[in-house]
């Protein structure tokens, strides 16, 4: 790991009441030999005061852009050119609108477009502030840009409402900022990966379907890394318990036969395809128009075979393409997976268990195994989804050598 303790990070703090978890962000950022510049926007000031993030980094607090002391409007070039790393944390609506917009109406503001330094944001706002269309074209227009984000999560949020907008756990921010100054690279830049993730559901009749337990997070995982290391993300995604970040292309399906028409359709101009979905294999012969009623009878259903998408992507494979499958398997893993990869024509496939408690359908890590054609078995440790999206792709770009 490189070295952080001549690497300097900007904290600028805005007006979330999570301003105060900006205190341990810089706390922590102080005991990883990080040299913090603390920076509070006039909202922020009404939460938090200048003196505890003073007295945590031992640096002086800049509050505005024409401070007494010093010569600010000078200083925020210097700054802006210094930093290794601008972290926003928490970042509300407000200033990820200026951003994406380039407005400079204050120090943060206005020194966010005067750095080449990478940036990263912390949202943290109300869930329907989050989900409004404004906010999310700001994120993917920043995202775009090449700007970071890390979270937000979902939980109990300050207005008691539950639901996405909660910034990031302190530690995740500060586990994020130290990738990007112990220089992360961006060795995606300029593939284009696609991504099916989420399950399906094949209607029984207008208001029943059948479905499965797939939550959408390791899709999830897997988009966040691929966007984070430079990529363009187009993710076709079923029925999932979390979306896709922002920033990429999202496509939403239900059924198998509509993800596998809007994966075959994009597949052509992918680099990188990985079927993380838990395509459901099975459809109704005959769903119904109209709501079957219960008539003492029980019910029989026909079911017939969907296509294999990931296989029609692997049999279409273009020059040059890697196409990635996963291996959901309950028993006889390594084996399992293996014959998945020769019969779908996979360049690797991911084998991953999940019968336990920690890795399975909608659990938070995951224990798999990479098999690649040519029969190289690479063993991972427990790792969270996020962990393993990122050894994934390590292990893609290593046979594209
Ligand atoms: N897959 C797919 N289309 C399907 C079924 C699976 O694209 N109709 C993809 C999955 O996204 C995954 C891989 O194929 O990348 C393996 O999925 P899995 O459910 O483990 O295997 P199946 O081929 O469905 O085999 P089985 O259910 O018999 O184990």
């Amino acid at each position: 790991m490189t070295s952080t303790s001549s690497r300097e990070v900007v904290l600028g703090v805005t007006g979330s009441i999570a301003a105060y978890k900006a205190c341990e962000i810089a706390s922590l950022l102080v005991k990883r030999g990080v040299r913090v510049t603390p920076v509070l926007t006039e909202s922020a000031q009404e939460l938090v005061g200048a003196a505890s993030f003073e007295g945590i980094t031992g640096n002086p607090a800049i509050t505005g852009m024409f401070a007494p002391d010093t010569n600010r409007e000078i200083e925020h070039i210097a700054v802006a050119t210094r930093a290794d790393l601008f972290l926003v944390a928490p970042a509300t609506a407000n200033i990820l609108a200026k951003a994406a917009h380039g407005i400079a109406d204050d120090w943060l503001s206005t020194t966010l477009l005067a750095t080449r330094a990478p940036i990263l944001f912390a949202p943290a706002m109300n869930t329907n502030m989050y989900g409004h269309p404004a906010v999310q074209g700001n994120i993917g227009a920043l995202r775009g840009r090449g700007c970071h984000f890390i979270g937000p999560d979902s939980g109990v949020l300050a207005c008691k409402t539950v639901g996405v907008g909660r910034m990031a756990e302190p530690a995740v921010v500060v586990h994020a900022a130290m990738g990007l100054l112990t220089s992360r690279t961006q060795d995606l830049a300029g593939k284009s990966v696609l991504i099916t993730s989420g399950a399906n559901h094949e209607p029984i009749d207008p208001v029943r379907f059948i479905g499965n337990r797939s939550s959408g997070k390791m899709g999830h995982a897997i988009a966040l890394e691929a966007l984070e290391r430079g990529a363009r993300v187009v993710v076709v995604t079923g029925p999932a318990e979390v979306d896709p970040p922002a920033g990429c292309e999202i496509v939403r399906v239900q059924t198998a036969i509509e993800m596998c028409d809007a994966v075959l359709e994009r597949a052509p101009q992918a680099d990188i395809v990985i079927g993380a979905a838990a395509v459901a294999d099975y459809r109704a012969g005959n769903p119904l128009s109209q709501k079957r009623k219960r008539d003492g009878e029980g019910l029989t259903l026909a079911l017939v075979e969907n296509p294999d998408i990931i296989a029609r992507v692997g049999a279409a494979k273009t020059n040059g393409q890697i196409v990635v499958g996963f291996a959901a398997e309950t028993h006889d893993l390594l084996q399992n997976a293996a014959a998945k990869l020769r019969k779908k024509n996979l360049d690797l496939i991911v084998a991953n268990e999940v019968n336990t408690p920690e890795s399975g359908f909608g659990t938070e890590t995951v224990k798999a195994a990479f098999l690649d054609s040519s029969g190289r078995i690479d063993e991972q440790p427990l790792l969270a989804k996020r962990a393993l999206a990122a050894a994934l792709f390590d292990r893609i770009l290593a046979i594209g050598k």
